[in-house]
């Protein structure tokens, strides 16, 4: 008897390797963006295809009731080989209003935005606690392509000049609009040191829900050589054709899809972006927020219009200690370093069920019965069966 238990136990397990083999092949099967890929690929550093992004850490920040969003979050994670941390969600209830710094913060703002903004202080505390040199913070909503390592690796090399070096201020007269093909930026130095991403950034806000592209009209800050420059990333198959580059269905279409041909991803700096599904901060990025927005500032506003809001300057120079338009001293100092991308590499996931624990965002727009995801064509979370229990990858936007 034991010994046919043995038996059946050990086919069993052999069946179940036999399946997990065939599964990993399948993901690493997976085509990368070979024809901009290939041109870039020896160039940028490797570690972005690392399990944390070329990031030191990744976090999550999940509500622990909302344990359906932990188990398809852990599912994701795993099936497009992720390692994260678990960062609690904080329910508005438990912020005592003492600690918001301002008086009036119920006439302004939700009580689950006061939640939203504790969690996120709590994520740049352990940034700070633990010395990382970078990480990424997600919300546990957030979807991907399965592409997204080949992605972030072009995007590393995009946003290199935006990152590598300290701008140079220019005078607004002789400021306009500049795009730069991806493939005439010239190769980083070999990295030695801590990011991929570039040595001088605050902010990468990769997953957004709208952004607009700057223009000499809408800068409030002194503009330099990069505040109005567009790196372009043409002919990139991850990105959906114009008909489908919307926030969510009823939404007008995207400037990215007015202003550029189809299949190209802009990278730019962060203007007047909303939702923060995922963005990166590199230790100073953290540092200046967490001073800015836990010590200095009362809470005002939802979290990602007060990032968005930072991102664009607005806090340039109040406390004198960048003002009169001079570039600050040394690293970090001058106007926030914040670079975003379009369409966002990162989307909210419209999941069948319950809506956000913030608000309830496109509660009204969205179909209840279809699941999608803004901008993410190879999305991680609808082909997740088919991951997980094998069958073809389903393009979510086809060009038709
Ligand atoms: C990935 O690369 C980054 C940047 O070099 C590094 O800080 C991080 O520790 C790496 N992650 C892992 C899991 O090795
Ligand atoms: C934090 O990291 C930086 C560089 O990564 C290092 O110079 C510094 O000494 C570290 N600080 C602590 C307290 O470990
Ligand atoms: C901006 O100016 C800096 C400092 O002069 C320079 O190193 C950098 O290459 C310039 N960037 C661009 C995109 O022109
Ligand atoms: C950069 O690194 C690559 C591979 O690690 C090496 O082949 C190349 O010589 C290095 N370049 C420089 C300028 O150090």
């Amino acid at each position: 008897m034991i010994v046919g238990h043995r038996a059946a136990a050990i086919a069993f397990f052999g069946i179940i390797t036999v399946i997990l083999i065939i599964q990993s092949l399948r993901l690493h099967g997976v085509p990368t963006i070979r024809h901009v890929g290939s041109q870039l690929s020896s160039e940028t550093s490797a570690d972005v295809l690392n399990t944390t992004l070329g990031f030191q850490k990744i976090f999550v920040i999940n509500l622990p009731e909302r344990t359906d969003r932990h188990d398809a979050m852990t599912l994701a994670a795993a099936l497009t080989n992720l390692q994260i941390t678990w960062a609690k969600g904080v329910p508005g209830s438990e912020v005592p209003d003492k600690v918001v710094l301002g008086e009036d913060w119920e006439k302004s703002i939700l009580r689950g935005n006061k939640g939203s903004w504790r969690a996120h202080m709590n994520v740049l505390n352990t940034i700070i606690d633990q010395n990382l040199t970078s990480a990424l913070i997600l919300e546990d909503d957030a979807d991907w392509d399965i592409r997204l390592k080949s992605q972030l690796h072009i995007f590393a090399r995009a946003a290199q000049p935006f990152t590598q070096h300290n701008p140079r201020t220019t005078t607004p007269s002789d400021d306009k609009v500049t795009n730069l093909p991806i493939t005439s930026i010239p190769s980083p130095p070999n990295q030695s040191s801590s990011s991929p991403y570039g040595q001088n950034w605050d902010v990468l806000w990769l997953g957004h829900c709208g952004t607009n592209f700057p223009t000499s009209t809408t800068l409030t800050t002194p503009p330099t050589n990069t505040s109005l420059l567009r790196v372009t990333i043409p002919n990139d198959p991850t990105v959906p054709s114009p008909q489908h580059l919307k926030a969510h269905p009823f939404a007008l279409q995207d400037q990215l899809a007015e202003l550029y041909p189809p299949h190209t991803r802009v990278v730019h700096p962060s203007s007047g972006t909303i939702c923060t599904q995922a963005y990166a901060v590199s230790q100073q990025g953290a540092r200046k927020l967490l001073w800015r927005f836990g010590v200095k500032e009362a809470l005002t506003k939802g979290w990602d219009l007060a990032l968005g809001e930072w991102c664009d300057g607005a806090f340039f120079g109040v406390d004198g200690s960048n003002g009169n338009g001079k570039q600050g001293k040394g690293k970090g100092g001058g106007a926030p370093v914040c670079v975003t991308v379009q369409p966002p590499l990162f989307s909210h996931h419209f999941g069948k069920g319950a809506a956000s624990d913030i608000t309830a965002p496109g509660g009204g727009f969205v179909n209840k019965d279809k699941e999608m995801t803004p901008y993410v064509r190879w999305s991680v979370r609808l082909n997740m069966g088919r991951l997980v229990e094998g069958g073809e990858v389903r393009d979510q936007w086809p060009d038709e």
